[in-house]
């Protein structure tokens, strides 16, 4: 499958990376015995085998070997603080101390819903989740509720969280996957129920004039139109001037819930990617930055909507054990008290500062690499084309960002393998400098692979 100058690169680069972590393989051996392939985030496994980490400080992390890895992943975009935060490890240690969870309400989740009420201009009443799965799921519900319609239209690439209607075609083989105009939705993993996704239709990020058709022959059965504004996962793919206007006026024209899944891109400005892009949604989906680091999620919305989650008036049932947690609700007041407008302009200009020096840095290269994204985020693609949907994506060179990513591991930063680089208010311009430095020494160490892989790549 690979060529033999990228056959004898990845052996020397697995080599190189296994010879600095044998206390990592020893841990990966042992969990190997207690879950399966010793993993329980299949996101974070990786061959030849995972890092252990010991633990995080602000911009870095420190693996069980010695490694210190300046990171650019912050768990998937959810540590807008980098790691241990000060004012959030104290409020979490208070709150710990007094106990973490009563089967009563606390004036901290009131505070909570009032920070994010108060910043997204979508919400109006909010409730907590453990996860952005979670509240994706509730936000589906609701708006089948409300509208008393079953189908969901999602985009192709869309990442939505791990239930059943949301492994809907987030990156499926395109071989399988029909033409534009007959988009077929394909289950993500095997054990999605085929009846569940009966209910999906998918349409191409960025294409108007498909999505406009989906909608007009599919209204009158679709409850929800579920869209990140941003494609996080799919490759940080930012949305065209006119795209997010015309599905907001769409989807009001038809009587379609505009679900916004805000749990990546609530961290691009204070209020959100709506905020940014100016199109209230009718329900937002939340997660990652606004737990501190803690497991949560939060769906809200228009008042009219989320009154149906009214205990008084028993219309529909929301619960769960952990729900609003009080260790979570304190490291979310923290985490997101800090993260004032000032800070969101701080991150934001370290994202515009790696990803200028990217750009220009890939042009110094001799390099045909897109960089996409926008604020706090951005992802290299390996592919000589404008990247505007799914489709640009998927037939780009995805390998040659899981090679960048370990090479960077070997060079003491962190990324995540799909190629995404993620900002934290902890960083400084230095560590922009070193993240730029070591994706330049990568790359130059990667040009024979390339050449081998995609001649085209190169000037
Ligand atoms: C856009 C988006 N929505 C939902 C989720 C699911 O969130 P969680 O992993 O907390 O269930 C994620 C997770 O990465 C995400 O990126």
């Amino acid at each position: 499958m690979y060529g033999p100058v990228e056959a004898d690169f990845r052996r020397r680069l697995d080599d190189r990376y296994a010879g600095r972590r044998k206390k990592s393989l020893a841990l990966h051996s042992d969990a190997c015995n207690y879950m399966p392939g010793g993993d329980t985030r299949t996101a974070t496994y990786f061959d030849p085998f995972p890092h252990y980490i010991e633990k995080g400080e602000g911009t870095y992390i420190y693996d069980v070997d010695g490694n210190k890895l300046l990171d650019f992943q912050n768990n998937y975009t959810s540590l807008i603080h980098g790691h241990a935060h000060k004012p959030t490890v104290d409020a979490v240690s208070a709150q710990i101390a007094l106990g973490s969870a009563y089967t009563a309400p606390f004036e901290l989740q009131t505070t909570l819903a009032k920070l994010l009420v108060d910043r997204f201009p979508g919400i109006e009443l909010i409730r907590f989740t453990n996860s952005g799965t979670e509240a994706n799921m509730h936000a589906l519900r609701i708006a089948r509720a409300y509208t008393g319609k079953a189908k969901i239209i999602k985009t192709e690439g869309g990442y939505h969280g791990t239930t059943d209607v949301f492994e809907a075609s987030v990156d499926p083989n395109l071989k399988k996957a029909g033409s534009l105009d007959n988009i077929k939705v394909i289950p993500e993993s095997r054990g999605v129920s085929e009846n569940a996704l009966k209910d999906v239709i998918v349409t191409p990020f960025n294409d108007v004039e498909r999505t406009k058709k989906i909608i007009e022959a599919n209204y009158k059965d679709v409850a929800c139109f579920i869209i990140e504004p941003v494609m996080g996962s799919a490759g940080q793919i930012t949305p065209l001037p006119e795209y997010l206007k015309a599905v907001r006026e769409l989807t009001e024209r038809y009587g379609i819930l505009l679900i916004f899944d805000e749990v990546v891109t609530g961290r691009l400005s204070y209020g959100g990617a709506q905020e940014l892009y100016g199109i209230t949604p009718d329900i937002t989906s939340l997660g990652k930055i606004i737990g501190g680091g803690t497991p949560v999620g939060a769906f809200g919305g228009r008042r009219d909507i989320m009154e149906l989650y009214n205990p008084r008036k028993k219309k529909m049932y929301h619960s769960g054990t952990f729900n609003g947690n009080a260790v979570t609700m304190a490291a979310g007041v923290a985490t997101m008290t800090a993260y004032d407008r000032k800070a969101v302009a701080y991150v934001n200009e370290l994202g515009e500062l790696f990803r200028s020096g990217m750009c220009a840095l890939v042009e110094k290269l001799g390099l045909r690499i897109q960089i996409n994204g926008t604020g706090s985020l951005f992802n290299t693609v390996f592919t000589d084309k404008p990247v505007i949907s799914y489709r640009d994506m998927a037939t780009s060179y995805e390998g040659l960002n899981q090679l960048l990513y370990m090479v960077l591991l070997t060079k003491g930063v962190f990324i995540a393998p799909r190629g995404m680089f993620c900002m934290s208010t902890a960083m400084s311009a230095e560590d922009i400098d070193f993240g730029l430095k070591m994706t330049e020494e990568a790359l130059e160490e990667m040009r024979p692979v390339i050449r081998e892989k995609a001649p085209e790549l190169l000037i």
